[in-house]
């Protein structure tokens, strides 16, 4: 990879982003720098998008090197989108992810809609002001029993249009080669190219 940046900073306080993200940058000439610390703004923003932008300014503001940020979400058709940008606190309300899963797929089934998308937007700050943002979908369905043991949230109960696994049942390499964040992360890679 052609790029002036050196090191990037990957601004997230959830361990298994930072993992998929981390093997997604395997093979760029790039090091990164990831942090795990308590220092992440509140996600006040409505989209994916404001909350990622909060963030990835965040961590510029704070480490002045170049930061990436990543905010996504599942949004189920039954639940007209959401959880969506809410993803995260949808979980919250219940004892466990695997409840807030199984909530899903009751709600699934009564509404005999099993159409969903997961969505990020990854946010890159390189400069005071020069923020820039990417998106990827994966459309996919809500299988009607969660299957798999690998990956992390609502990976056990989403399977992309076109392939017979769940999330939770691929590989970290299987899920990267079509996940919704890889889609966003090639994209910010295309543009790191570019800027050089
Ligand atoms: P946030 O973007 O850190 O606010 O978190 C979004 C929520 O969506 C968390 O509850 C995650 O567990 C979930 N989530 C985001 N990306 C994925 C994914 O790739 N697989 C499964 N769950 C995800």
């Amino acid at each position: 990879m052609k790029t002036t940046f050196k090191k990037i900073l990957v601004f997230s306080s959830n361990k298994n982003k930072i993992k998929e993200i981390k093997k997604i940058f395997i093979g760029k000439k790039i090091k990164f720098l990831s942090i795990d610390k308590s220092v992440m703004p509140e996600e006040t923003g409505k989209t994916f998008n404001q909350n990622a932008k909060l963030k990835s300014k965040r961590g510029f503001d704070l480490y002045k090197i170049p930061c990436i940020s990543d905010d996504s979400g599942i949004c189920v058709s039954a639940l007209k989108g959401g959880p969506g940008v809410f993803s995260k606190r949808f979980e919250k309300k219940f004892k466990s992810q695997n409840h807030a899963n199984q909530e899903i797929i009751k709600l699934t089934k009564k509404l005999h809609d099993n159409k969903a998308y997961f969505k990020s937007v990854i946010s890159f700050t390189y400069k005071k002001n020069k923020t820039i943002t990417f998106e990827g979908i994966r459309n996919g369905i809500i299988v009607s029993k969660p299957r798999g043991k690998r990956g992390f949230g609502y990976d056990p109960i989403f399977q992309p249009n076109g392939v017979k696994k769940t999330y939770a049942e691929m590989s970290k390499n299987e899920k990267n080669s079509i996940s919704h964040r890889s889609i966003a992360m090639n994209k910010f890679f295309i543009f790191l190219n570019q800027l050089t």
